[in-house]
């Protein structure tokens, strides 16, 4: 019996891709670049602190995937525009069926887990709206390691006191869908880009564009062995799956 729904937050709930406008208005031409190398380098930076053991906050991880990207494209960003691109995370869209899910499946407990520091997630949830529809927002930062470390997943035990078996963990990234599952949760993908769309895409590109690219690496499902129980195409359907 699933008693909470438990949401990943950027990539799930947030479109990571709505900072673009942000990067592109700061560098013209460059935006889908930029977007994608710092979200894909941002978790590059999760795993690689959590193994060396050297936990710094996804504020911080951040930031200095963001000062990586731009590096990487010799851009220069003064302090100001460089807090401004970064605080983009934070006012991140949330996707359009978010809000009207989350009121759909207000019969259950519903919360995020999220890789995000405290003061992002606050202002994110803040900023969107959708923390009057969450009872909690749940950051990995207390136990300073990110997901997918089992640590991470605890939290969720821990600060709903629901046992892993009768939650419905919901992402649309892979790492954190296999994650979720290894750990025991019941998992809910989203699948927000089918592989024929994939090959579509790739099939009419005269070159790989940054966006397809981090669609293929990030966005499909991993073959790591620990598959979700459920895949959807939308956040909207998991308010139609059958109970239980
Ligand atoms: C999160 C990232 C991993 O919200 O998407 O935890």
């Amino acid at each position: 019996m699933i008693k909470a729904f438990v949401f990943d937050a950027y990539g799930t709930l947030y479109d990571v891709q709505s900072v673009a406008a942000v990067t592109d208005a700061a560098f013209p031409g460059h935006g889908s670049y930029i977007t994608q190398v710092w979200r894909l380098k941002q978790l590059e930076y999760t795993w690689l602190r959590s193994l060396m053991g050297r936990y710094e906050d996804f504020w911080t991880v951040t930031r200095d995937a963001l000062a990586y990207t731009l590096k990487t494209l010799d851009l220069a960003a003064d302090e100001r525009l460089f807090d401004e691109l970064a605080e983009a995370y934070n006012r991140l869209t949330p996707y359009p069926d978010a809000a009207a899910t989350l009121e759909r499946l207000s019969a259950h407990r519903r919360a995020i887990l999220s890789n995000g520091s405290p003061g992002m997630l606050a202002a994110l949830v803040r900023n969107s709206g959708l923390d009057r529809l969450l009872e909690q927002t749940i950051s990995v930062d207390s136990r300073r390691v990110f997901k997918p470390d089992p640590r991470a997943y605890e939290l969720v035990e821990e600060r709903l006191g629901v046992a892993p078996g009768e939650v419905l963990f919901v992402s649309s990234n892979g790492f954190d869908i296999a994650g979720a599952k290894s750990f025991g949760f019941r998992v809910a993908r989203i699948q927000r880009v089918p592989p024929s769309a994939l090959a579509g895409e790739i099939g009419t590109e005269t070159r790989l564009e940054p966006l397809t690219l981090f669609k293929a690496l990030r966005m499909q499902d991993e073959m790591l062995g620990y598959g979700a129980d459920v895949t959807v195409r939308s956040l909207a359907e998991l308010a139609d799956l059958p109970p239980g």
